[in-house]
Formats: C-alpha cells, structure tokens, sequence
C-alpha cells in the first residue's frame, strides 16, 4: 500500500509514525509520504488559501493549489490514485470503508485546513469525500491519522502474528468487530466480577456469549 498524505503540516505527523503498528506496516513495504501544498503552490509567497466568496469568517483552500500539488505528485498518472477529501460533510469513515481502503493499493488523503476546500475539490478532483464524525475539527490532519491508523493495521504485518490471528477469528465469529468486553486478572477486583462463563475453560460458551454481547452492542 502506498498512501500520500496532502498536508501544510506533514510534522503533525511525526508522532503517528513513531507507532509500532505504523512502523510495522512500512517495514513490511507499506509506503506513506507527505506532499506539503505550499511547495507546489502556483502563487506567490507560498500562499495556498483566499477569502471565500460570498464573504464570511476564515479561508478556504485554493482549487488550483489542490491541483498543482496532484499534478506535481502524479502527473498523467492521476487516476491510478483513490484521491479522498477530507472534509466534515463527507461519507462517515467506519470499519467497513477502512477494510475497503485497504484492499486499494494507492491511496491519496488530502488534508484541508481554515474553512476547508473550495467546493471544486471535493467535486472534481478527488473520487469522494470521507469524514470520520459529526464534529468540525480545525484541520483534517488528526482524521488523515484516524484514518491512516485503522487502515494500515488491517495490512499484514502491522500488527503482530498473533495479535492479528486473534483478530481475523474475532471478526468472522463476531460478524465484525470484535465490540464485546474484555476483562483480565484479577478475577475479584474490590467485588467487582468476571462474568462466569469466561471462567469456565468452555470454549464454545465463550463464543456464545461474545457473540451475543457483540450483537447487543451492535443495536
Ligand atoms: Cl475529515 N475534517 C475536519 N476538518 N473536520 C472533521 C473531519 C474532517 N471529520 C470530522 N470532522
């Protein structure tokens, strides 16, 4: 997987890339890069943003910036490239997109900041817009990292072989995510119990009973 990441902030991302499972992934052949809008911008002095029309509060993202930096990162090769805006009114990211992403072998996430893009962004140069919840964050950095996180740890190898074994027969017996409680030692904490069945060594119970937990969580 590749994945490219269109930010005025690629250092935000240092952090995420210190993270074991992100690690892992680009040790494995994964490949995330960092296209900063201002050193492709066709302005003057840097700038990437303009007042919008109509008036009101902030700036907006230039079109023809979002498109000198695709253009210097891909040239003709553009629509080889799943090209996601991140903005607020987008389709809501979950697991199911994340899987979907994931199976993709080329990914482009583009980062708006101030007020977000101009609209022609969304409508004609990326395939679709994704936002990962119903609030407005300042930029679309931290979702960038949501979203880089849940899908690189689908990839082989980011997570550890047994991390990810448990994982893969979670989903399937759980129809998904594996959204049931967990609990560990002690067994007796303040008079706080562990639901009985875990104790029992029954395996199949067990399963039951997770699936059912999940399925109750799930409504
Ligand atoms: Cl993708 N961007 C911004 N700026 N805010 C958001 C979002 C994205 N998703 C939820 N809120």
């Amino acid at each position: 997987m590749r994945l490219d990441v269109f930010t005025l902030f690629p250092e935000h991302f240092d952090w995420f890339l210190r993270q074991r499972h992100v690690a892992n992934a680009l040790a494995e052949g994964s490949e995330v890069r960092f296209r900063n809008y201002r050193d492709t911008t066709p302005l003057r002095a840097g700038q990437v943003d303009d007042s919008p029309y109509g008036g009101g509060a902030g700036m907006v993202m230039r079109v023809d910036v979002v498109d000198a930096a695709l253009e210097a990162a891909y040239g003709s090769d553009r629509d080889r490239v799943r090209k996601i805006a991140l903005t607020p009114s987008g389709r809501l990211f979950d697991e199911a997109l994340a899987a979907e992403l994931a199976a993709g072998e080329h990914l482009a996430l583009l980062c708006g900041r101030y007020e977000g893009f101009d609209e022609r962004v969304v409508e004609h140069l990326a395939d679709e817009a994704i936002s990962i919840g119903h609030y407005v964050l300042a930029g679309g950095e931290l979702a960038a990292m949501v979203i880089a996180d849940a899908v690189l740890r689908k990839l082989p190898g980011a997570l550890g072989d047994a991390e990810s074994a448990i994982e893969e027969s979670y989903s399937e017996a759980l129809e998904g995510a594996p959204e049931y409680p967990h609990y560990t030692r002690p067994a007796d904490y303040r008079g706080w119990g562990v639901p009985e069945v875990l104790l029992s060594g029954d395996h199949a119970r067990v399963r039951e009973w997770r699936l059912a937990q999940a399925r109750e969580r799930a409504e």
